[in-house]
């Protein structure tokens, strides 16, 4: 726990207060978000496109055939959201198969619902999202075949940003390998439904939107709720 502190830059009250809440608070109503923002500079030069991968930029049915055939069990609302946030969808296919999907968000912003944080994503910039390879797939290069592939639609992008929960090892190895770097953090403590206590937001990418500016303390009501449904991606 002490690694959701580290940035709080408080007196260490407020660090010493939760961990006592924290401590007698059952565990199952604290959900933690704890994620690393990792950048990687693009070289100008850009692999050919490849066959096999698909681009979509508007709704089409096939996006939510090959999340059902991924099981992947996303509502169609919400890839709507997606799309109408300018965020871009990906599927790379070998013999009709999917063997991995992404989305790529060309702004204004990543928005992190879990901390009602939304990070501009800067001029000329990309921010990955939802990576998938299904597990038969895993360890064979997919992560990097399909953001070559999906760059090659992007030619004046000059950064890929990405962000990475701490815990998914598997995912930051991949991000690691393809050149991704760590430039920051977003940490957040959801207790139960009702109260939020923002950690950290730090790092490379500005905030563009953000709940209850400068308090780290949140309830989170009907008006929070509303705030996050209007950005969720
Ligand atoms: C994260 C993910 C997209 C990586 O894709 P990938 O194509 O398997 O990536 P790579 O082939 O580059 O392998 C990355 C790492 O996965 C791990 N890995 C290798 N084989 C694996 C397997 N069979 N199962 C699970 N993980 C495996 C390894 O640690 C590997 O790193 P290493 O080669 O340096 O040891 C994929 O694991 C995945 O879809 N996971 C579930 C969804 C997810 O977490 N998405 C990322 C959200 S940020």
């Amino acid at each position: 726990m002490n690694r959701v502190w580290e940035s709080t830059n408080g007196t260490g009250t407020r660090e010493r207060l939760w961990t006592r809440i924290v401590e007698r608070t059952p565990t199952a109503v604290l959900a933690w978000t704890d994620l690393t923002l990792m950048n990687r500079e693009l070289p100008a030069a850009r692999s050919p496109r490849p066959v096999g991968l698909e681009e979509y930029a508007e709704w089409s049915q096939a996006i939510q055939d090959v999340h059902d055939e991924l099981g992947r069990a996303i509502p169609k609302s919400r890839l709507q959201a997606r799309l109408g946030h300018g965020m871009r969808f990906y599927v790379l296919r070998e013999n009709g198969r999917a063997v991995c999907t992404a989305w790529l968000a060309t702004g204004p912003e990543r928005f992190i619902d879990e901390a009602a944080v939304g990070l501009t994503i800067p001029a000329n910039g990309l921010w990955l999202r939802d990576i998938f390879v299904p597990p038969s797939e895993r360890g064979r290069g997919r992560f990097q075949q399909l953001l070559d592939g999906a760059l090659a639609f992007h030619p004046d992008a000059t950064t890929l940003w990405s962000d990475v929960h701490v815990s998914n090892v598997a995912s930051l190895r991949a991000h690691l390998r393809y050149g991704f770097r760590p430039v920051g953090a977003v940490r957040a403590l959801h207790v139960g439904k009702r109260v939020l206590l923002r950690c950290a937001v730090d790092g490379a990418a500005p905030v563009r939107s953000i709940w209850a500016p400068g308090r780290w303390l949140m309830w989170t009501g009907d008006e929070f709720r509303n705030f996050v449904r209007e950005r969720l991606a």
